[in-house]
């Protein structure tokens, strides 16, 4: 290094009265200070000098967390890694230029560069600070709290801390991946549950970033309860199966079967979404979750009998189901896996294979009752 060639420098000084031959080995890092937010790439400038006569071999960029001289080295010239996020894009000559790609949390620290030319060694002093940083979400609600519910209106807007305060970032905004805005403030109003989702920002020119996620999830009480009725041969003595199906989020914690008696009475018959009825009557399910709950918008009527009764049916009233029935059978039989057919199976099947003889649906107006209160993020 120079302090080698000082002797010869004074030597040829002494012998050409000048002091100006000794050409220092020096690495000059542009920035000192370099901010990037995580998963772009970014630059750090450099510029390297030596001797003229001295011939570049070898350029290598290291990190403060490893050896200054013996690395491991983040890049190596030697070395032929071609899938390092590592890349010199300078040259051998006088740019020593480095560009990080995906930079990651720890990335973060000083950084030097060094080189090995045909006479001798130069590392320079560790150079450029990198800082990474995550893009920040802000949550701008009339009602502060990180809680959504239906009707409410959010801005969210996207920071990214290397700009100091000034915003010169240009930003896209994300739901569930793919782009929906730009710009730094994303207004979400009247939020209802389309707008249920994960959302995101990142840098318009370096979509590899991203910043936290905010998850919308608006809640509901439940909502479109319904019924759906299975005919079954019988069993046990039933002959229908109820389903009480409902949308709420979140989900249904709670179905509950009532049948309405005589008087009106609801009495309970299933805590389940699912019920096998026996007996004629009409039946009510009811959905509740947090929020709330709602009755299913039918009432199912089952006409009594349709148990024992219908053996005791007249001989004639049989033999005329059985000529309707028989038409019917036929078309049903893909779905029948049974075999057994004859008179009285045919008749009670009627009763189980065509619920329109026996069920009404009568329409009730969908009663709702909602906690608007607690629904929250
Ligand atoms: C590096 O060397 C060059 C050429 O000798 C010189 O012009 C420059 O001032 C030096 N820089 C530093 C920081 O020493
Ligand atoms: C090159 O890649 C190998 C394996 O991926 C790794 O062990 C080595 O440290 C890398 N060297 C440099 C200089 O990046
Ligand atoms: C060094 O090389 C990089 C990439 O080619 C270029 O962007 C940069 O301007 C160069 N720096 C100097 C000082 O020439
Ligand atoms: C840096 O972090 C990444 C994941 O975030 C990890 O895969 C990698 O091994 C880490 N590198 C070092 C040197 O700790
Ligand atoms: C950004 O968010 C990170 C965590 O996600 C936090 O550590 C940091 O303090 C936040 N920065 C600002 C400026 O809010
Ligand atoms: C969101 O921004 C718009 C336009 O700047 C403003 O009118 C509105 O009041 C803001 N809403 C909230 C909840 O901050
Ligand atoms: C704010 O939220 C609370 C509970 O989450 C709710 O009781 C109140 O009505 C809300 N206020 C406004 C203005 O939306
Ligand atoms: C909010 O959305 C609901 C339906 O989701 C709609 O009925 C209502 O009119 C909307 N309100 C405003 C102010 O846009
Ligand atoms: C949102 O993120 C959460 C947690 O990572 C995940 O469970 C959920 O499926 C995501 N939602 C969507 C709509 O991608
Ligand atoms: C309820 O059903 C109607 C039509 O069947 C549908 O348009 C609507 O999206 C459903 N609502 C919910 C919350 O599933
Ligand atoms: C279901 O809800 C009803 C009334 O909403 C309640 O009485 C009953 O205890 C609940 N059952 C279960 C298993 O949570
Ligand atoms: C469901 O229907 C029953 C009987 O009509 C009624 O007492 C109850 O209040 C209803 N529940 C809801 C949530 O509408």
């Amino acid at each position: 290094m120079c302090v080698k060639h000082r002797n010869l420098t004074w030597t040829l000084a002494l012998l050409f009265l000048s002091g100006a031959l000794c050409i220092k080995m020096n690495v000059t890092y542009q920035l000192g200070h370099i901010c990037a937010v995580k998963g772009s790439s970014v630059v750090i400038p450099c510029s390297y000098d030596y001797p003229k006569e001295h011939k570049v071999e070898e350029v290598l960029w290291g990190h403060e967390k490893y050896h200054i001289y013996d690395g491991p080295f983040l890049f190596d010239s030697a070395m032929k890694n071609t899938t390092s996020r590592f890349q010199f894009i300078g040259d051998k000559e006088h740019n020593c230029s480095f560009l990080i790609h995906q930079i990651e949390n720890n990335d973060t620290g000083k950084y030097a560069f060094r080189f090995i030319t045909d006479k001798d060694k130069f590392t320079g002093k560790y150079g450029p600070t990198l800082k990474v940083v995550d893009l920040n979400i802000s949550l701008a609600k009339l009602n502060g709290s990180r809680s959504f519910k239906e009707g409410d209106s959010v801005n969210m807007t996207c920071t990214n801390s290397c700009d100091g305060g000034h915003r010169s970032s240009i930003f896209t905004w994300l739901k569930n991946g793919e782009p929906i805005h730009e710009g730094p403030v994303l207004y979400v109003s009247n939020i209802s549950s389309t707008n249920t989702g994960n959302y995101t920002c990142s840098l318009k020119t370096q979509r590899a970033t991203t910043s936290e996620v905010i998850n919308i999830d608006v809640e509901y009480g439940p909502r479109n309860t319904s019924v759906s009725i299975i005919p079954l041969k019988e069993v046990d003595g039933s002959y229908f199966k109820c389903i009480c199906t409902s949308n709420a989020n979140p989900p249904v914690e709670n179905y509950t079967w009532f049948k309405i008696d005589e008087n009106d009475h609801l009495i309970v018959v299933g805590n389940q979404s699912v019920i096998s009825v026996s007996d004629g009557g009409q039946y009510l399910c009811s959905a509740t979750n947090k929020h709330g709950s709602q009755n299913s918008t039918v009432i199912v009527k089952f006409k009594e009998p349709f148990n024992r009764g219908l053996l005791l049916i007249p001989t004639v009233a049989v033999l005329l189901i059985v000529t309707t029935v028989i038409a019917i059978t036929r078309e049903q039989q893909v779905d029948s896996h049974h075999d057994d057919g004859g008179v009285i199976y045919s008749t009670v099947c009627s009763y189980y294979k065509k619920p329109k003889l026996n069920v009404y649906l009568g329409l009730l107006s969908t009663q709702r009752t909602e906690d608007i209160n607690q629904q929250r993020l």
